[in-house]
């Protein structure tokens, strides 16, 4: 495995550049940035929030200081959780893309395994017999300040991630299979993410886990090596900006669907278990990843020659609405109704 020498960063910069902020906390700080390998992520849009920005920064911090600064250890892992689709993944991949570093990503689920994530025997080409493939976690550890990023990590039977426990506090890896050991290379960062908090909750104020299929309860040993951050929607405001951005949605039209999904984020369930106090619980809800869409549909709807009010529609049921059980996609129409100030169609 060629390995790109990242041990040291090629350039300090302001951190409100690098991160494009415009919160005044971030004015005196700097970040390093580290050579670009091909596991560096493309820069992509994202707006940083300033609470999980200044816990980034501090991650980061962390992970560079010297092993004596403090006489105890600090954490290097972060577990970051919200409802799905509100940008989780590409917070992990913004903040490694702005600083040039490495992302090495897993994709989690219930049959993860520890050869998944370490490496496994495999056969390659017919004549050269069994090579050893070294795993996501491998080629992180060997990585000067890389990012492993462990995804849905709560998806991960207990045993499995209990094997992890060892890399979670800084240990070299031992593969048994080979008899080699690896040690993590300096500045070496991990994040994991979830919908739930690990202990069977959803959202920050207890929503329910139930909606997220497959979700386990951490082990409270593992849960304990993980610093936490809990991430959730942008604000009506950003979403607008998000979406007049990157969307080609007007004005008006992004004050609309950005004021819709607002309404129907406070009666989501997965979100808030005290959603649809006075009102109904939905099951459902229009995530960023949707609300864009939604935008880009309409757009594209209304060139192909549908008439606005309808295109709106059509573009919400085809993005999301049709996944809706009827009495909420009819309780979603009667709010964009009332929003747009016409009376309800469909
Ligand atoms: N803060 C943000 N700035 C810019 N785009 C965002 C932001 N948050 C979310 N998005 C958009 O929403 C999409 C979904 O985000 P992402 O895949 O990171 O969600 P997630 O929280 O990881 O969801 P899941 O729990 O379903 O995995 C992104 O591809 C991006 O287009
Ligand atoms: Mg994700």
């Amino acid at each position: 495995m060629e390995i790109i020498d990242t041990s040291a960063p090629i350039a300090v910069k302001d951190a409100k550049d690098v991160f494009e902020t415009k919160s005044s906390f971030f004015d005196k700080m700097k970040t390093k940035i580290f050579p670009a390998t091909h596991h560096t992520p493309a820069i992509k849009p994202y707006v940083f929030n300033e609470t999980n920005l200044t816990r980034l920064i501090l991650w980061a911090a962390a992970a560079n200081l010297p092993a004596d600064f403090f006489g105890a250890e600090m954490k290097r892992n972060m577990y970051v959780y919200g409802p799905t689709g509100c940008g989780k993944t590409r917070m992990a991949q913004a903040f490694a893309a702005r600083t040039g570093r490495s992302l090495f990503r897993v994709q989690c689920s219930k049959e993860t395994t520890l050869s998944d994530l370490f490496g496994s025997w495999k056969l390659c080409g017919k004549d050269q017999g069994m090579t050893w493939v070294y795993g996501k976690v491998c080629q992180w550890a060997m990585q000067a300040n890389s990012i492993l990023l462990l995804d849905e990590w709560d998806q991960v039977p207990a045993d499995v991630a209990m094997g992890l426990n060892g890399i979670l506090d800084g240990a070299p890896i031992h593969l048994d299979q080979t008899g080699e050991i690896i040690q993590i290379a300096q500045g070496c960062m991990i994040m994991a993410t979830g919908n739930t908090n690990g202990r069977g909750s959803a959202g920050g104020q207890g929503g329910s886990a139930a909606i997220y299929k497959g979700t386990q309860k951490m082990n409270i040993a593992n849960q304990d090596r993980f610093n936490v951050m809990f991430e959730t929607y942008l604000s009506e405001e950003q979403e607008i900006a998000l979406l007049v951005n990157l969307t080609k949605a007007p004005l008006l039209s992004a004050k609309a669907m950005a004021s819709l999904a607002a309404k129907v984020r406070a009666n989501f369930i997965g979100l808030n278990e005290d959603a649809g106090a006075g009102g109904m619980a939905f099951q459902f809800t229009i995530t960023t990843r949707n609300v864009l869409n939604w935008a880009m549909n309409f757009n594209l709807l209304t060139q192909m020659g549908k008439k606005v009010e309808e295109a709106y529609i059509e573009a919400l049921r085809m993005t999301v609405l049709d996944f809706a059980q009827k009495d909420e996609a009819s309780a979603i129409l009667a709010t964009w109704s009332t929003i747009m100030g016409t009376p309800q169609t469909s």
